[in-house]
């Protein structure tokens, strides 16, 4: 889309202060801020499109991305990606329900500017990756995750150059199966050793799937009951069930020998996969879901009715807006997409006899090298969160080596100090725990289920003002307001 007036500057060659990025390179790919259906406000500078990932050896294909620029000065020598998980998942679900420039948030009717867009702070590109999601259309042609990096990397060469984003620090961002994609991204940019195009300056995984479901979350599933005792109001017979079980299946003595520290450098006790021990979470799932219907592993808070979602999702709740906002046509032309029957989600996203990833988890893979790597690494998880669970993400942490030593050294109990700000719907003061050892910073977030710029925006922002080193720690504050 080439805007006339627009166009007519480019032919002089001018800069225009409003559209920086604007060039003959990147006017396919603009985005008029201010025809994007139902917002009522301009969004400002972004574009979006297509742009190959095609590896040799592959059939050819492309992924979508929408990237917006900011205007904050600090963010000159910057790019930072963002990635939803699935694997399936579009990356717009976190545009617009959680750090985007405008959000849609479910049972609300209109799109509302956010106060805590990220690109507030920096230029950030959301990207519908592997190929076969969100408006990435395919083929799916990833066997694995390191397929999966060599697309991205390919893909990336060719974003930087059509945006002239060389020798930018590169910040790759993320939650859920992003903590499994990005690590391998990072990793293998790493490896490419060329800072021209893959200067990695850190990476943010929240609520991240980086380790086998059994340990993310079967084992901590006791602890976590017990830790919200209200919003799982078991009678004590399922409860004794429930302890034995876990004593059983060696999750208890897992979680009491992983979260000391520092760890025994010795392995930890092997857990069961045997079938009783497999179904420990489900079975939580079940009973809770008897108890509260609309139960929403995501953020246990929930209850019913569940609110509609304007872009679709795992629970479909019928309201006064659109379910699918991205399978509209206009929605689509106006992002530059292609015509597609767009869904949230979709499955089977790796072509693998069934689908799935046959990489290993990130933590018994590559995330030792990236923090490593980078020494700026942050893992952030969202207390109510029951899908993937704080506890599991801990014992993982505490089963890796990176920079010479296996796991947290001291516990993790400094506070995450959140200013307080006018507006917006953030609360501010201590909102969850934040703790920094040899490169690798963990920060959990009381307040919030699995979208942690969705559920607490301000502490999202806050640790994304960390990652970018705009802030030398997430905790000082605490210590000037406690000694105030
Ligand atoms: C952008 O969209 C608005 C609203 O549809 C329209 O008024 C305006 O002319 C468009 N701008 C350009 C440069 O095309
Ligand atoms: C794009 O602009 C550059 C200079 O800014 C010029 O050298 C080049 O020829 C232009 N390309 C096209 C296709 O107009
Ligand atoms: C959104 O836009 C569509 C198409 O223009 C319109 O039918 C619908 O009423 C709008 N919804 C809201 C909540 O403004
Ligand atoms: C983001 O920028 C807008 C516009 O400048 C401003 O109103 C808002 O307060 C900023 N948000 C934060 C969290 O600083
Ligand atoms: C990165 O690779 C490009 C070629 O793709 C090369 O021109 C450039 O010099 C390399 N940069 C570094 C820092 O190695
Ligand atoms: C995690 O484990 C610790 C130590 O056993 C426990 O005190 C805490 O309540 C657990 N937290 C959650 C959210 O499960
Ligand atoms: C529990 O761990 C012990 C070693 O600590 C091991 O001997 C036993 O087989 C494990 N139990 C199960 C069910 O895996
Ligand atoms: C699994 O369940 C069966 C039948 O209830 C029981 O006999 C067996 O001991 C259980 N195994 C474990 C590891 O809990
Ligand atoms: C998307 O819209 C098309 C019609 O434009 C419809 O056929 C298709 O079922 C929709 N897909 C989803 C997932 O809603
Ligand atoms: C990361 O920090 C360790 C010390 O913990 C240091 O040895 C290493 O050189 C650092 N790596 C980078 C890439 O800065
Ligand atoms: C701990 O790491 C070892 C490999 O170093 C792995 O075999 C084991 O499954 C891991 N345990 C957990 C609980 O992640
Ligand atoms: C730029 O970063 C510095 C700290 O590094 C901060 O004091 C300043 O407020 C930032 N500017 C903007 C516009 O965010």
């Amino acid at each position: 889309m080439c805007f006339l007036f627009l166009c007519g500057i480019l032919l002089l060659g001018v800069v225009n202060a409003q559209f920086p990025y604007l060039n003959n390179k990147t006017q396919e790919f603009a985005v008029n801020g201010s025809a994007i259906p139902n917002v009522t406000f301009d969004i400002g500078e972004s574009y979006a499109g297509y742009l190959p990932n095609t590896v040799t050896g592959y059939p050819s294909s492309n992924l979508y991305f929408w990237f917006f620029p900011s205007s904050n000065p600090n963010a000159s020598d910057e790019i930072t990606v963002w990635l939803n998980g699935g694997p399936g998942c579009s990356s717009l679900a976190g545009l617009m329900l959680e750090n985007g420039p405008f959000l849609w948030e479910p049972g609300t009717y209109a799109p509302v500017r956010n106060p805590f867009s990220w690109t507030n702070l920096t230029n950030v590109v959301y990207i519908d990756q592997p190929s076969g999601t969100g408006f990435s259309l395919g083929p799916s042609t990833a066997i694995s995750e390191f397929d999966i990096a060599r697309q991205f990397t390919y893909f990336w060469k060719l974003f930087a150059r059509t945006f002239d984003l060389q020798n930018r620090k590169v910040y790759l961002t993320g939650e859920s199966y992003a903590g499994q994609y990005i690590p391998y991204i990072a990793a293998q940019m790493l490896d490419m050793k060329n800072t021209t195009y893959f200067n990695v300056a850190g990476v943010q995984l929240n609520d991240p799937y980086i380790n086998d479901l059994t340990v993310l979350q079967d084992a901590p599933a006791l602890s976590a009951i017990n830790h919200h005792p209200s919003l799982f109001p078991f009678n004590s017979a399922f409860k004794s069930h429930l302890t034995t079980l876990a004593q059983t299946c060696n999750y208890t003595t897992l979680l009491t020998t992983a979260l000391t520290y520092p760890p025994p450098l010795t392995p930890f006790p092997p857990v069961s996969h045997s079938p009783n021990c497999t179904t420990l979470y489900t079975q939580i799932l079940s009973a809770i879901s008897a108890q509260n219907p609309c139960f929403n592993p995501s953020h246990i808070t929930d209850t019913c009715p569940p609110p509609w979602n304007p872009i679709g999702g795992p629970i479909l709740s019928v309201g006064p807006g659109p379910t699918n906002y991205f399978n509209r046509s206009d929605v689509q032309a106006a992002i530059n997409a292609s015509p597609t029957d767009f869904s949230l989600c979709k499955g089977n996203i790796f072509r693998t006899p069934d689908g799935l990833d046959p990489s290993p988890p990130s933590s018994l893979g590559p995330l030792a090298r990236v923090i490593e790597g980078t020494n700026n690494t942050l893992i952030a998880h969202g207390t109510l969160d029951f899908g993937l669970l704080v506890n599991g993400t801990l014992v993982s942490i505490q089963n890796m080596t990176w920079n010479g030593k296996k796991g947290f050294q001291r516990e993790p109990v400094e506070g995450l100090w959140v200013p307080f700000r006018e507006g917006g719907g953030s609360g501010g003061g201590v909102l969850g725990t934040a703790h920094t050892e040899r490169g690798l910073t963990w920060s959990e977030v009381w307040g919030s289920g699995l979208e942690i710029p969705r559920y607490s925006p301000g502490a999202a922002y806050r640790q994304l003002e960390f990652l970018l080193g705009r802030i030398d720690s997430l905790s000082d504050q605490v210590e000037k307001f406690s000694t105030e």
